[in-house]
């Protein structure tokens, strides 16, 4: 009989495929205390029923709420049942896109949080501009995700310039900095508005660093930011202060968590959107951890830019510059992090809406036309790149 009795447990057990957690804490109990209760009912086959008909008892009821508890956890998360499609998408992923660092490292201009706190108060600082009118954060607001939503920024004088603000987040992990690449890191670029007349206006790298040095609080901070050189206020300290704190502003999502690995990261239409962005080949421009900012390409491979996104003025991206017929409408490759919240979009920031900025994608450089659905999951799958700016980076420094 208490052969019989075990025998029948070890089924249902199976049948039941019991996690562990039950297995050990209602099921092993019983069978270890079977011997027992033998021993205690002898032969008494009355007995042996009736804690027979309790054990089935048991185990039906449990049937039932391992029933329960599967179809709710379904219920919850509809990505909990992991298909095979769905590792082989993460898998393409991988090959593609990084996860992005915790930081943009420069062995050259090392991070050190004295050099990120001045290059934070230098973001902020008006003094930047010569009649005082602006800092770096007017047009590349850490508040709204280093843009000012605007198609071109007003400079100091009050006057308009040609191009779209690109964001400051995640910008120090571009291979280049600019609409056509033509600065190589954001070190560099830092000098660049600051004595750019369309910009910040001021007359020279001189003036600036007389302005500077005539702060006690940059006389100190600069010091401290720079422990081994004697002179420290200089326009190159300056650019790699500012650099510093760009390299800081990176904004992991959830689109890391699943490039690291986890497939239950994206939801069914965010998953969607990202095959999309694979299969209809926009991963030909826009890879690696930004998804873009890695490469120049012409805008426009299939059409007339300008016919999309309504210039006020001609631009030739890289051509203005050379003059190489070759480089016509060269444009470096934006990244799509936040881009979500980056908008108005292209380098003139000549459309101000997400679907139509992938329509034109579309159209331009793929020759293809998408239904609205296919459009629709690939927002959904751009919201996945929107990150959580901590409320320390977006408040100005104290006294700024
Ligand atoms: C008047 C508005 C304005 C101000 C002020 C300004 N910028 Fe910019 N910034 C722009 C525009 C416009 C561009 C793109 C220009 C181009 O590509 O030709 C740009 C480009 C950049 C880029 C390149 C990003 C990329 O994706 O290519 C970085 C980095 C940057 N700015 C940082 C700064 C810093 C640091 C300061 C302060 C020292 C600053 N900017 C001040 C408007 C501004
Ligand atoms: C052949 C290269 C190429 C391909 C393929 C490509 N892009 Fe782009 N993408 C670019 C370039 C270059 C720009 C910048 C154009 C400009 O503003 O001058 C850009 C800009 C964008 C922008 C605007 C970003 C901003 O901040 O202004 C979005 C959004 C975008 N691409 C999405 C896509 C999507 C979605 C696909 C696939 C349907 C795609 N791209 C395919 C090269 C490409």
């Amino acid at each position: 009989m208490t052969y019989l009795i075990k025998v029948k447990v070890r089924l249902d057990a199976n049948y039941l495929k019991l996690t562990n957690h039950f297995f050990d804490y209602f099921i092993k109990p019983i069978l270890t205390n079977l011997p027992k209760i033998s021993v205690k009912f002898g032969g008494n086959y009355q007995k042996m029923k009736k804690y027979l008909f309790l054990l089935a008892l048991a185990a039906i009821m449990m049937t039932a709420c391992q029933q329960n508890a599967q179809k709710s956890a379904q219920s919850e998360n509809d990505a909990a049942v992991i298909t095979q499609q769905d590792k082989d998408l993460l898998a393409q992923a991988q090959l593609f896109f990084k996860p992005l660092p915790a930081a943009a490292e420069n062995p050259d201009n090392m991070i050190t949080e004295a050099k990120v706190k001045l290059g934070k108060h230098l973001y902020f600082d008006n003094r930047l501009s010569k009649d005082g009118n602006q800092s770096c954060n007017s047009c590349h607001n850490l508040n709204t995700y280093g843009v000012d939503n605007l198609p071109t920024s007003p400079g100091d004088n009050g006057i308009s310039g040609t191009r779209n603000s690109p964001t400051t987040f995640n910008a120090a992990l571009r291979t280049a900095q600019f609409w056509d690449g033509r600065n190589k890191d954001v070190e560099e670029q830092a000098g660049g508005p600051v004595l750019n007349p369309a910009e910040m206006g001021m007359p020279s790298e001189e003036v600036v660093v007389n302005r500077l040095s005539a702060v006690p609080m940059y006389v100190t901070m600069f010091a401290e930011a720079f422990p081994e050189e004697s002179i420290t206020i200089t326009y190159a300290n300056m650019r790699n202060a500012i650099g510093a704190f760009e390299r800081t502003l990176i904004t992991p999502t959830k689109f890391d968590s699943y490039l690291s690995g986890d497939v239950t990261a994206l939801n069914t239409q965010e998953s969607q959107g990202l095959k999309l962005f694979i299969d209809q080949g926009c991963i030909a421009c826009h890879t690696g951890s930004l998804l873009g900012g890695t490469m120049l390409q012409k805008f426009g491979l299939y059409g007339d830019y300008t016919q999309y996104v309504h210039p006020t003025v001609a631009d030739a991206g890289k051509f203005n510059e050379t003059k190489i017929e070759a480089d016509k409408d060269m444009f470096y490759v934006p990244g799509l992090r936040n881009v979500e919240k980056t908008y108005p979009y292209f380098h003139n920031g000549g459309v101000s809406n997400l679907d139509e900025a992938i329509q034109i994608m579309g159209k331009l450089q793929l020759n293809k036309e998408f239904e609205d659905k296919q459009v629709d999951d690939m927002v959904a799958f751009f919201t996945t790149l929107t990150g959580d700016i901590p409320e320390e980076v977006k408040v100005a420094p104290a006294g700024m």
